[in-house]
């Protein structure tokens, strides 16, 4: 497989403009701002961006409501300052992928304006209509308790139109030919402008079928899938989809393409529920299901892992109980938890703080099979707001300095409020206090990246899962190319001693700690026996530390 494949061994950092940098004073975050921050970005050693949508939006889903797929908000910038901002970070090495949000449009977008208001416009088949309220408007709602139905009456277009997510959100009619040649200009668009690719927003509603004729689950189009990406492997070889694909692991290779001509990459959000579930009980069974179910990929195919993002923990593939377990322990409030199934609070709260479990969390992201997704403010442990509503809260202004309003910007009204008090509040948590400490969070999590990426075992190669004897310590090895690592994380409180085999050839030899350079050596019977503190965790290779003189031995 050839190493170009840059995804494989990416990390990637995603934030949002509006709150992430404000260059010109105005209280919202700007391209000029981001391109300022790229050497931190650099610096931390992430390989990769995604940007949430940017474009013009009457903001009323966090830009998830696009008017013009064409241009950039003027509250971020101009196009200039696009072009001007990819370049930079392409001169850095960084790639920057977009979000594509092509299942809806906002309801003010001037194709929906035209749409309802004349029958015979251009654009009317553009969206789903029906006559009359179809019987099953009421189901398949995405946000239940804030968003009451799918369809919605239209008065200027005298019909009901289909909307999955909110009612200003009218869903586009995929199906149409018209709309998908519109997709693949959009694409098209965008890598001109210097992008490397797509997060695609909700694709299982993107290539369902759509009507009113239509019940039950989402009946995929997956040709479209296909559609998309050879319009972009020929526009650009280099340049990858990113599918927001909640789905279960038997749809997997349905997304990814049996001969890996669909999806590049999945969010792994069975991966992710599972993680949570460990975090909370402290066993790993649980997630060992889930790692097992998304083990099948094509070769170049790969999995997005993550911890938080900007919605809320989706827990709804998980039991009744196994969710009830994690709302107990990280969403015990009602007003923590959202649209019956999630919780919407940032990773440090839930876990109270503690920077030995942050640790863990993210070490363990860090050494799940695929490539790891961060979120702006994970790095320095930024906490959320619950005062705003839904999933606002956690998406509060970078904290950049103890400066007001976090450094974020100068204007005394920022764009949403900076957390000002408290224990996450920005006098504390910070990234410039964090930069001259050497035990910060943030600088751990440089020196974590900088050990991921030093470790492609876990983005290229295969797990095996190692027995620890202790349902609370999971025990990964990957091997890839004549090389071996082992990551060992005890989920538990309480302090272990666990003995394991890494059951490679030989029993491996010596293991070194990837961390502190210790070696492990093995006993007569070829097993390790390893003290792992409460929350510890450990990256071991097999065989030394000269994996760079090994790699050549393909
Ligand atoms: C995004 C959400 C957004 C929704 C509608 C999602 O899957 O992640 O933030 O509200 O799509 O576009």
């Amino acid at each position: 497989m050839i190493e170009d494949l840059w995804y494989k061994n990416a990390v990637i950092y995603c934030l949002s403009v509006g709150t992430f940098m404000d260059a010109n004073g105005d209280g919202i975050g700007d391209f000029s701002g981001l391109e300022r921050r790229l050497d931190y970005l650099v610096g931390l050693g992430v390989t990769a961006l995604w940007l949430m949508p940017f474009q013009p939006s009457p903001m009323r889903d966090n830009g998830y409501d696009v008017s013009d797929y064409y241009g950039v908000d003027p509250r971020y910038g101009t196009l200039g300052d696009f072009v001007a901002f990819t370049h930079a970070a392409k001169q850095r090495g960084l790639k920057v992928l977009i979000d594509l949000v092509v299942n809806h449009t906002s309801d003010r977008h001037p194709w929906f304006q035209s749409a309802r208001s004349d029958p015979d416009s251009p654009t009317r088949d553009w969206y789903v209509w029906s006559k009359t309220k179809p019987p099953h408007a009421d189901s398949g709602v995405v946000f239940p308790g804030v968003q009451k139905t799918t369809w919605t009456y239209d008065r200027a277009a005298r019909a009901y139109y289909f909307h999955r997510f909110y009612d200003f959100q009218p869903d586009l009619n995929t199906a149409n030919p018209r709309v998908q040649a519109e997709i693949l200009k959009i694409m098209g668009f965008w890598i001109q402008l210097g992008v490397s690719g797509f997060r695609m927003d909700a694709v299982p509603f993107v290539i369902a079928e759509k009507g009113p004729e239509v019940t039950g689950a989402p009946v995929e189009q997956f040709g479209m899938l296909r559609q998309f990406r050879e319009f972009l492997q020929w526009r650009q070889g280099d340049a990858i989809i990113l599918a927001e694909a909640n789905v279960l692991p038997r749809q997997d290779l349905d997304y990814f393409g049996e001969d890996a001509d669909r999806m590049h990459m999945m969010f792994n959000f069975q991966v992710n529920q599972g993680l949570f579930h460990a975090l909370a009980t402290a066993t790993t069974e649980r997630l060992l299901d889930c790692l097992e179910k998304t083990r099948a990929r094509p070769a170049s195919a790969q999995w997005a892992q993550f911890l938080r993002n900007h919605d809320e923990l989706d827990l709804g593939r998980l039991s009744a109980e196994e969710r009830e377990a994690v709302f107990a322990a990280f969403g015990p409030d009602p007003d923590m938890q959202l649209y019956g199934r999630g919780i919407r609070r940032r990773l440090p709260p839930m876990l109270s703080g503690d920077r030995r479990r942050l640790e863990l969390a993210y070490s363990l992201m860090f050494t799940l099979p695929g490539t790891p997704v961060l979120r702006y403010g994970d790095e320095i442990g930024m906490g959320d707001d619950l005062r705003l509503p839904e999933r606002e809260c956690a998406r509060t202004p970078m904290q950049w300095s103890d400066e007001p309003e976090g450094g974020f910007t100068k204007s005394a009204r920022p764009v949403a409020p900076p957390i000002r008090s408290g224990p996450y509040g920005y006098p504390h948590v910070n990234a410039a206090v964090q930069r001259h400490d050497p035990n910060s969070l943030l600088n751990w999590l440089e020196r974590i990246i900088r050990m991921r990426k030093e470790v492609p075992e876990i983005g290229w190669g295969d797990f095996t899962v190692l027995r620890t004897g202790a349902e609370s310590v999971l025990g990964l090895r990957y091997e890839w190319r004549n090389n071996a690592v082992v990551c060992l994380h005890n989920l538990a409180a309480e302090p272990i001693e666990i003995r394991f085999a890494t059951g490679l050839p030989g029993e491996g030899g010596a293991l070194t700690d990837l961390l502190t350079g210790e070696r492990n050596p093995p006993d007569e019977s070829g097993r390790h026996t390893l003290l792992l503190e409460g929350y510890g965790y450990r990256w071991y290779r097999a065989g030394g530390l000269d994996y760079l003189l090994k790699r050549s031995e393909v």
